[in-house]
């Protein structure tokens, strides 16, 4: 089977299938990280570059590690110590690491639409490791992969994503995402930070958490973006934490096996409680495991599966 699409850019536009297939294939990659000797041939010979203008602990790792577990090189280029800083454009560094040879370019950037830009100007195939307020796409995946190992499918699930949803591009994904596959997705957090038009996609939002959680399944906590949000939006994260913040007499609101998730970075006391994060509901670090299963299936359905 092959992939529908040369880059993987947003979840808006991935077809069910090509969600379907990326995750099945994460499903069987996956026994690999467990390997004591983590090294498949698969992608031997092919160059990854990771091209990253925003902080980043779990993304770029991730995609590096997955890279090299399928046996890829990979090279790292960050926006600060790149020839963008001497005012090199966007697009002549990436035809300069296109004319090097790299099989395959994975872009973090604050400009919401940057990867789409990018993956005009180059035929190496694209991924969106988070685009501004946009969409994160390998990230949805990986929560929906996560999702559907402990229940089985995802049809029917209640979905709640509690926080700054407007700036998230880790929401939007999920939304897109979930909503393909019949989960019911509902958002809750401070007016200022619900996004509008929801409702006409099906998608709920709630003001008071409280309302939200009741029958959900699945409880996934955001950060709040700061480095994106204007001013004004929020009296202070103390009131935040105070009508906000994830904790155990919240989450008891929620069904009993409900899954509690947060993509990361975690502030904890802020918008989660050390008591759940550290919880037995909790599979923030399996999260992250997952990660690592559903970027080598990307890799290898974009640069390895065609050969096979
Ligand atoms: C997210 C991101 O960068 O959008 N982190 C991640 O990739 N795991 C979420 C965030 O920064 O809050």
């Amino acid at each position: 089977m092959l992939l529908g699409t040369r880059d993987i850019l947003s979840l808006r536009e991935m077809s069910r299938d090509d969600m379907a297939l990326i995750l099945d294939t994460a499903e069987s990659l996956r026994e690999i990280i467990y390997r004591p000797i983590k090294k498949v041939p698969t992608l031997r010979g092919k160059t990854v570059v990771t091209f990253f203008h925003e902080a980043s602990t779990r993304t770029r790792t991730s995609f590096e590690l997955a890279a090299k577990y399928m046996s890829a090189d990979t090279v790292s280029l960050s926006a600060s110590t790149s020839a963008l800083v001497k005012g090199e454009s966007l697009k002549d560094t990436a035809l300069t690491l296109e004319a090097m040879g790299s099989d395959c370019i994975i872009m973090r950037h604050g400009v919401s639409g940057s990867c789409h830009y990018l993956a005009r100007m180059v035929d190496a195939p694209v991924i969106n490791a988070g685009d501004g307020m946009h969409e994160h796409p390998t990230q949805g995946l990986l929560d929906m992969f996560t999702i559907r190992r402990h229940k089985g499918s995802l049809e029917g699930l209640r979905v709640v994503l509690v926080g700054d949803s407007l700036h998230s591009r880790v929401a939007r994904s999920n939304i897109w995402g979930l909503s393909k596959f019949g989960a019911e997705v509902s958002l809750a957090g401070p007016a200022t930070l619900l996004p509008e038009g929801m409702g006409a996609i099906g998608v709920k939002s709630f003001a008071r958490v409280e309302d939200a959680l009741p029958g959900a399944d699945v409880v996934m906590v955001l950060r709040l973006q700061r480095e994106r949000q204007g001013k004004g939006l929020l009296p202070s994260l103390r009131e935040y934490a105070r009508l906000y913040c994830i904790n155990g007499r919240r989450l008891a609101l929620a069904k009993p096996d409900a899954l509690l998730m947060h993509p990361g970075p975690m502030n904890r006391g802020i918008e989660i409680g050390t008591d759940v994060a550290d919880g037995p509901q909790s599979l923030i670090t399996e999260q992250v495991t997952n990660g690592v299963a559903v970027r080598m299936a990307i890799l290898y359905l974009l640069l390895g599966g065609a050969s096979e």
